[in-house]
């Protein structure tokens, strides 16, 4: 644990009632949790383990560190597989089969907690803001110990400590939130490269998604907690940074006083030790000429672009309530491409949105021709309950779907390798970040433009960046050769 949090955490006493202001109040849980985990080390006669389990998008990738950041500083240490004494799992409800995904799981859980009586289970994120969800896990699951949501996953210490006390599952469950909790212990996955929140919920209400209802309003981070947190992180040998948002070009809009995306990024621009700044997610309506700007003169601002197009066609675009059409799309990637010429772009698409006709489609496999993506999230449309798209009419057959489906997918994906291989035999800077699972003689990295590539190295490169010669593509991947040491 880091130093900072292990002070924090030193200095609790236990004999007074616990702190009203965050985040002391969770300092003093977390010292309260140590105390049942001790109990149960002496009890099991080895170090209780935990594990975290998490589904969906970057932002609880990065929710999930904080988990895990807490768990450790409780004083769990970290299992490999669900066979733990702890198990977390962080969801995500953006379509239905990732929904499924956890109540299939849950089964597994419960056969394995039935031979293992002591452990316990927690569940939380996007999914546990669904109240059919919370109804379910309260008439079928009492063997959860713990389930939360979105807005208050700063609260896990004073949660976790309460399911430890209590028999029956804790459910705590928050409609919104105003707050954003700094300074807790957070565990990171790489040692070289981190998320960075710099803002929460969504406000656009694209009809077909849930992510407005389940994250609620945006609230954005103050910069200069930002700036501190990466800072820290650069000092504790971070070269990457990754700005997380549903919606990062509406940052700082709610701020006072206010301040762009395009503003924070030329403050951390500044920090030294940071080498590469990636975002995501660009809206593409809100994407301002201000920000190409900075990334065409940014030396640190990765050469990838991450802009959602949905749809292709204008009409489809909205009854999604995208708030662009086809050429105003159209006409924003000729503008970024002219002004940062090498940039890679990607993209998610929806097939199968109510009432989009094979014209409609026709449009979207032109605007990925046009544009020539170098990768696409492609998703089958998914009726989220709530949502405007849900109760439309024309929810198209699923026959249909899957044949748009599968001729999107191939057309992406034949672009995507002729984009791929137009890079063969370049020379490019490369973070590497693992040496290869399957062949131990290699190490995997990312270029900036966010491609794999494979070559001949060993564990100490691993966070450092080097020159590399892409010599042979794999359609989206690459091998290729160490040529000298860059920074
Ligand atoms: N059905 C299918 N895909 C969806 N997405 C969001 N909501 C839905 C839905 N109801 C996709 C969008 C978004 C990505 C994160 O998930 O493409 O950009
Ligand atoms: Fe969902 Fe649209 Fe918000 Fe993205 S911008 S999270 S697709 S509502």
């Amino acid at each position: 644990m880091d130093r900072i949090y292990a002070e924090r955490l030193g200095q609790v006493d236990l004999k007074q009632p616990a702190p009203q202001t965050e985040p002391e109040r969770q300092y003093y849980f977390m010292a309260e949790c140590r105390q049942y985990v001790q109990g149960l080390e002496q009890e099991l006669g080895r170090r209780p383990t935990f594990f975290t389990q998490t589904f969906g998008c970057q932002m609880n990738a990065r929710d999930s560190e904080k988990l895990s950041g807490i768990l450790q500083a409780v004083g769990y240490a970290q299992a490999g597989s669900e066979e733990a004494d702890f198990v977390i799992y962080n969801t995500c409800t953006v379509r239905e089969n990732a929904n499924n995904k956890v109540w299939g799981r849950l089964g597994y859980l419960n056969a394995y907690k039935k031979r293992h009586p002591h452990m316990k289970i927690a569940l939380c994120g996007c999914m546990m803001q669904e109240p059919e969800v919370i109804e379910r896990l309260r008439k079928s699951y009492p063997f959860v110990n713990l389930v939360f949501g979105t807005h208050n996953i700063y609260k896990f210490a004073e949660l976790l400590s309460l399911s430890f006390k209590q028999k029956d599952t804790v459910f705590d469950i928050w409609k919104d939130t105003s707050q954003i909790v700094e300074d807790l212990p957070i565990e990171r996955k790489y040692p070289f490269k981190s998320g960075v929140n710099i803002m929460f919920g969504c406000n656009n209400f694209c009809s077909y998604c849930i992510v407005p209802y389940v994250r609620g309003r945006e609230r954005s981070r103050k910069p200069e907690d930002i700036i501190r947190e990466i800072q820290r992180l650069a000092a504790d040998g971070v070269a990457e940074v990754m700005l997380l948002g549903q919606n990062v070009n509406s940052y700082g809009k709610n701020l006072e006083p206010s301040i762009t995306f395009a503003q924070l990024l030329q403050e951390v621009e500044k920090i030294e030790g940071i080498s590469r700044i990636r975002f995501m997610t660009s809206h593409p309506k809100d994407l301002s000429d201000g920000l190409i700007a900075v990334m065409a003169k940014s030396a640190k601002i990765c050469k990838h672009l991450h802009l959602p197009l949905q749809s292709g066609s204008s009409r489809i675009l909205k009854e999604m309530n995208r708030r662009y059409d086809k050429e105003q799309y159209l006409s924003l990637v000729e503008r970024i491409r002219q002004a940062v010429p090498d940039i890679a772009l990607t993209t998610d698409i929806i097939v199968g949105f109510p009432g989009e006709t094979e014209e409609d489609f026709q449009e979207t496999l032109d605007v990925v021709r046009q544009v020539r993506y170098e990768s696409a999230f492609t998703f089958i449309y998914s009726k989220r309950t709530g949502t405007p798209a849900a109760a439309m009419e024309g929810q198209v057959p699923e026959e249909a779907v899957k044949d748009r489906f599968d001729r999107l997918l191939k057309e992406v994906q034949r672009i995507a390798s002729e984009k791929a291989n137009a890079l063969a035999g370049r020379k490019e800077p490369v973070l590497v970040e693992e040496v290869n699972a399957q062949d131990p003689r290699l190490v995997t990295g990312r270029l900036s433009n966010n491609y794999v590539v494979h070559f001949p190295g060993d564990a100490g490169m691993v966070g450092k960046i080097v020159d590399v010669k892409l010599e042979e593509c794999r359609g989206f991947y690459f091998y290729g050769r160490h040529l000298c040491t860059h920074i």
